[in-house]
C-alpha cells in the first residue's frame, strides 16, 4: 500500500532562485495551449505561479528550461496535457466535501430512484474527481442504500478526471487516516480497511466501493465516449478555471449526458447564472434538467 499526499508543500513552491525564467514567448504559448486544450485562462498574474508550478515538472522530465518543454507539447499535446493541467489547477478535494449534496442524494433521490429503477440502470459521473474521495463517498452513500434495496438493480459511478497523478490516487484507493476527517465514525470502520505495520497511519477502501467506482482519464473539453446518460453529474469545483464560452459548452454537453429530470451538482462557488437555460436550480448548487 502507498499514498502520495493530496496536495504536497512543492505543489505551491516558489521559483528556485537562478532556476529557468519562463520568458515571454513561452509563457504565451502556455497560455495559448492551455486555453485550447484545457480551458483554462491564466492572466498575466499566474506568470510567477505557473514558472513556480512548472519547476517540478522541468526537473522531472529533465528539461533545461521553459523552451524545451514548450517544444514537447508542440511535438506530442496529449501526452503531457494532463501533467500541465495538474501543475497548474488544483486536484484539492475531500470525502464528504459539500455534504449537503450527499444528504440529498441520499434522502430526496435514492429512494426514488431504487423505486422507479427496479431491474433497470442507475448511474453517477464524477466528472473531475481528483483523487477519488468524490466518488468513494458516493458509493458509501450508494451501497448503503443499495443494501437496504431489495430488488435488482444495475448501479455504477464512473469517475473520470485529467490528472494522470490523482487518477493514480484514485485507482489505488489508498489514504493518508487524517484524509478521512469528513468521515462519520461508523462509515469509517465499514467502509476502509486499516493498514498495519509499514501501512500504518494508511486506510484503503473496502472492495465493495472500488467495486461500484469506474475510473477513467477523460478530458472534459475533449470527446467524450460514454454511450449511455447519467442520472446525475458532480462536476464540483472544476469548472472555476473555465472561461465563459468553456462554461456555457460544457453545461450543454451535461445537458444532453443526462436523462430528462437526470441532476448536475457544480462546487460552492460555481453558479450556472448567465450560462445556460437547461436546468433549474432546485437546492444549494444542485441543478435539475429543464424538460420541455
Ligand atoms: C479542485 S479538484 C475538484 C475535485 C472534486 N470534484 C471536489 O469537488 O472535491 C478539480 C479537478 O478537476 C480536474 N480538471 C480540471 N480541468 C479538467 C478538464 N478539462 N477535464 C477533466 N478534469 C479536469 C483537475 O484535474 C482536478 O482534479
Amino acid at each position: 500500500m502507498s499514498a502520495r499526499p493530496v496536495d504536497d508543500g512543492d505543489f505551491a513552491a516558489p521559483p528556485g532562485v537562478g532556476g529557468p525564467v519562463l520568458g515571454d514567448t513561452e509563457f504565451e504559448f502556455l497560455r495559448q495551449f492551455v486555453h485550447t486544450h484545457c480551458g483554462i485562462s491564466l492572466g498575466d498574474h499566474k506568470r510567477q505561479l505557473v514558472q513556480g508550478r512548472l519547476l517540478r515538472r522541468l526537473r522531472a522530465l529533465k528539461l533545461d528550461g521553459f523552451a524545451a518543454y514548450c517544444q514537447l507539447l508542440r511535438s506530442d499535446p496529449d501526452a503531457e496535457m494532463g501533467e500541465l493541467a495538474s501543475a497548474i489547477s488544483t486536484n484539492v478535494t475531500s470525502f464528504f466535501r459539500e455534504v449537503h449534496h450527499y444528504d440529498f442524494i441520499a434522502n430526496e433521490l435514492l429512494p426514488r430512484w431504487l423505486k422507479e429503477k427496479r431491474n433497470g440502470r442507475l448511474r453517477i459521473w464524477s466528472a473531475g474527481c481528483s483523487t477519488g474521495e468524490e466518488p468513494y463517498a458516493m458509493a458509501m452513500v450508494l451501497a448503503e442504500a443499495l443494501e437496504k434495496f431489495d430488488g435488482p438493480i444495475d448501479a455504477k459511478i464512473l469517475a473520470t478526471d485529467l490528472s494522470p497523478q490523482a487518477l493514480r490516487t484514485a485507482r489505488e484507493g489508498v489514504y493518508p487516516i487524517d484524509r478521512l476527517a469528513g468521515v462519520e465514525e461508523a462509515r469509517r470502520q465499514r467502509w476502509f480497511q486499516r493498514g498495519e505495520g509499514s501501512y500504518a497511519g494508511l486506510a484503503r477502501v473496502h472492495p465493495r466501493l472500488r467495486e461500484l467506482v469506474t475510473i477513467l482519464p477523460l478530458n472534459l473539453l475533449h470527446e467524450w465516449p460514454m454511450q449511455h446518460r447519467f442520472d446525475a453529474i458532480f462536476c464540483r469545483n472544476v469548472v472555476i478555471y473555465f472561461d465563459k464560452p468553456t462554461k456555457q459548452r460544457l453545461f450543454a454537453r451535461y445537458a444532453q449526458q443526462l436523462v430528462d429530470d437526470g441532476y448536475l451538482f457544480l462546487g460552492h462557488s460555481e453558479s450556472m447564472y448567465g450560462l445556460s437555460e437547461d436546468f433549474d436550480l432546485v437546492g444549494r448548487t444542485i441543478y435539475r434538467k429543464r424538460t420541455a
